[in-house]
């Protein structure tokens, strides 16, 4: 938990801004959009912002400048390093993950992208229910990531990966916890949350959670 991805991570940070440009054919759908998508997580966003999953600070560099103030967690360190270069220097990011992270003050948003699926469906059942304990009435949880419909829009995907060589693609869906819109449903709203669902291309949907 936490630290399972974070060589991956600490290897792929030198190279990461390319395949959110679009220069890997085998992640080029997966980061379709990739721009607006970030722009959309910062315009659902208000208040003290926390942010998981900081990577190379793109999305936090756009809440910067939407003049929120931005708590980061980022677990990897080799992408805690590029996020500090390309971040003002005041800006905190914090060793941690989504479980295991302190907050200075009371947080309004809580935004990723690209980075829950590292979570397996029962560590996001408890991560939700922390965020429901920290947030107040209208706070709300903003978390763009690659979901499926169900079960065979999942199985469906990869079997498409697979005809087209994308064996990258392949693999990472097939080893890390990408889930389904119903689980992410029932997690948000079993602690208290409304959620909707919307998409941005064939893997991404934001999802935007207000607590009730
Ligand atoms: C694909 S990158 C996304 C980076 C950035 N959010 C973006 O949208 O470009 C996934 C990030 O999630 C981080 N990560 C992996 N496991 C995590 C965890 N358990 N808690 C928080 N972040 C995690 C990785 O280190 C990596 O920086």
């Amino acid at each position: 938990m936490g630290t399972e991805f974070n060589q991956l991570f600490d290897e792929w940070a030198h190279t990461y801004d390319s395949f959110v440009a679009g220069k890997d054919d085998q992640y080029k759908e997966v980061f379709a959009h990739y721009d607006t998508i970030l722009d959309d997580v910062v315009t659902k966003s208000s208040g003290t912002v926390l942010e998981f999953g900081v990577g190379t600070g793109n999305l936090t560099n756009k809440m910067l400048d939407a003049g929120y103030r931005v708590y980061g967690i980022e677990p990897s360190k080799e992408m805690r390093a590029i996020a500090k270069q390309k971040l003002p220097k005041e800006v905190s990011v914090a060793d941690g993950d989504f479980l295991n992270f302190e907050v200075p003050e009371q947080i309004d948003t809580i935004v990723s992208t690209y980075a829950f699926h590292h979570l397996t469906d029962e560590e996001k059942r408890i991560a939700v229910e922390k965020y429901s304990q920290l947030l107040n009435k209208g706070g709300k949880i903003v978390f763009a990531d690659t979901i499926f419909v169900d079960r065979e829009a999942y199985d469906k995907t990869i079997q498409e990966a697979i005809a087209q060589g994308y064996n990258n693609l392949a693999n990472d869906l097939k080893s890390e916890y990408y889930t389904l819109i119903p689980i992410m449903q029932s997690i948000f709203e079993d602690n208290g949350f409304h959620v909707t669902f919307s998409r941005y291309n064939h893997f991404v949907w934001i999802m935007e959670a207000a607590k009730n």
